[in-house]
């Protein structure tokens, strides 16, 4: 069995972090989302693992490396353009040849890993699997529609789903799906889409099976999706404190507090973490927040957010709340006349002033 794990695409919705961030390297809880992907892949047993790069190979390739800290080996596989889920899988065939192989989408977090999904297809060994969950708002995904066990119908964000059953961003097959790819059309976003592959392969009687998964899954793919996630891993962490916590400092409830991280005169309320070399001072942390490594606040109160690398937050007067603050980024007070916001904002950067 063979892993590809999907780390191209546009990442619009993530604009303007993904202007120079691939979004897969966004950190949850301090570390990327690509690699709980990687940890999943790994814990299912499968060591050899395609990626799909894109515009971001670099810093992917930086991140990720040979794969080795993973104990897995990793082949990079170059997407031209982001023509689709499909098109990424269809560029994939050298490297897959004819092993059976799971796909996961790099921006997807599943709690419960995908271990025993490996298992269960490798035992029944259908064409392809596809994982299902129910959602709130399913005309934001692929739905799929259910006659029994049976999946009958797959349908890319319909206007009017035929089922809550959302299509979670991990799919096992064999070698048939490639046949499949080469028969389907681009959509009308003019990308190749794995429903349409899948719902050929159904039409042409192919074994696809679906597992309705009951633990928390989340797509990261936009700001209040990743805020979500960061919401649920921090909910798993276990307090360690590892930096200093001075006197007037109050740290309570499943904080984690990294090596060489400083916290002075400030209250930490968890679930929380604050990054390696990370200094707070004067500040309040609210819960769900992440606090990258060399982040500095002071005289400042962020909750529920999630903070880059190298970043700095000083004298705000109000509460930072549901915020997604890229790496080195200065939000500070300024102190000239006349009395003004000053801002220098990237391409497609939201802003909630009071
Ligand atoms: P999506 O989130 O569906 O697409 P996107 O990354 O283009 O984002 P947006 O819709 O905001 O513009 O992609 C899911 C995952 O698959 C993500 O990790 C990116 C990856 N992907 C590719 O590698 N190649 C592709 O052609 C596409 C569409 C996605």
């Amino acid at each position: 069995m063979k892993g590809l794990i999907l780390s191209g695409g546009k990442g619009t919705r993530l604009r303007p972090l993904t202007h120079t961030n691939a979004k897969q390297l966004v950190p949850i809880a301090n570390k990327p989302v690509l690699f709980y992907g990687l940890e999943a892949i790994r814990e299912a047993g499968i060591t050899d693992v395609g990626i799909i790069v894109g515009d971001t190979r670099k810093d992917i390739e930086q991140a990720v490396s040979d794969g080795s800290r993973w104990g897995i080996k990793v082949t990079y596989i170059d997407q031209p353009e982001p023509l689709g889920i499909a098109h990424a899988v269809a560029i994939a065939e050298p490297f897959i040849g004819t092993d059976p192989f799971v796909v996961y989408l790099g921006d997807n977090l599943l709690r419960d890993g995908i271990g025993d999904l490996v298992q269960e297809f490798l035992r029944r060994r259908p064409n392809g699997q596809i994982m299902l969950a129910r959602v709130d708002n399913p005309e934001q995904f692929g739905v799929a529609e259910l006659e029994g066990e049976k999946v009958v119908r797959l349908e890319e964000k319909p206007k009017k789903p035929k089922s809550d059953l959302a299509l979670v961003g991990v799919y096992m097959f064999d070698s048939s799906i490639f046949e499949a790819v080469k028969c389907i059309k681009p959509s009308w976003r003019n990308e190749l889409e794995i429903t349409d592959a899948i719902q050929h392969m159904i039409e042409q009687d192919f074994h696809v099976e679906s597992h309705i998964i009951d633990g928390w899954w989340k797509d990261t793919g936009k700001l209040e999706d990743m805020l979500e996630a960061n919401r649920m891993v921090l909910d798993t962490v276990e307090e360690r404190i590892e930096g200093s916590v001075d006197e007037g400092s109050t740290v309570e409830f499943k904080v984690v507090v990294e090596e060489g991280a400083e916290v002075r005169a400030s209250t930490i309320r968890g679930p929380a973490i604050i990054g390696a070399g990370a200094i707070l001072e004067n500040s309040y942390i609210g819960p769900f927040t992440s606090i990258d490594r060399g982040v500095r606040i002071t005289n400042s109160e962020v909750e529920h957010s999630i903070i880059l690398e190298g970043s700095v937050i000083e004298d705000i007067p109000v509460r930072i709340a549901d915020s997604l603050i890229g790496r080195d980024v200065v939000v500070a007070q300024s102190p000239h006349k006349p009395k003004a916001y000053r801002f220098m904002l990237g391409d497609a950067s939201r802003v909630g002033i009071l």
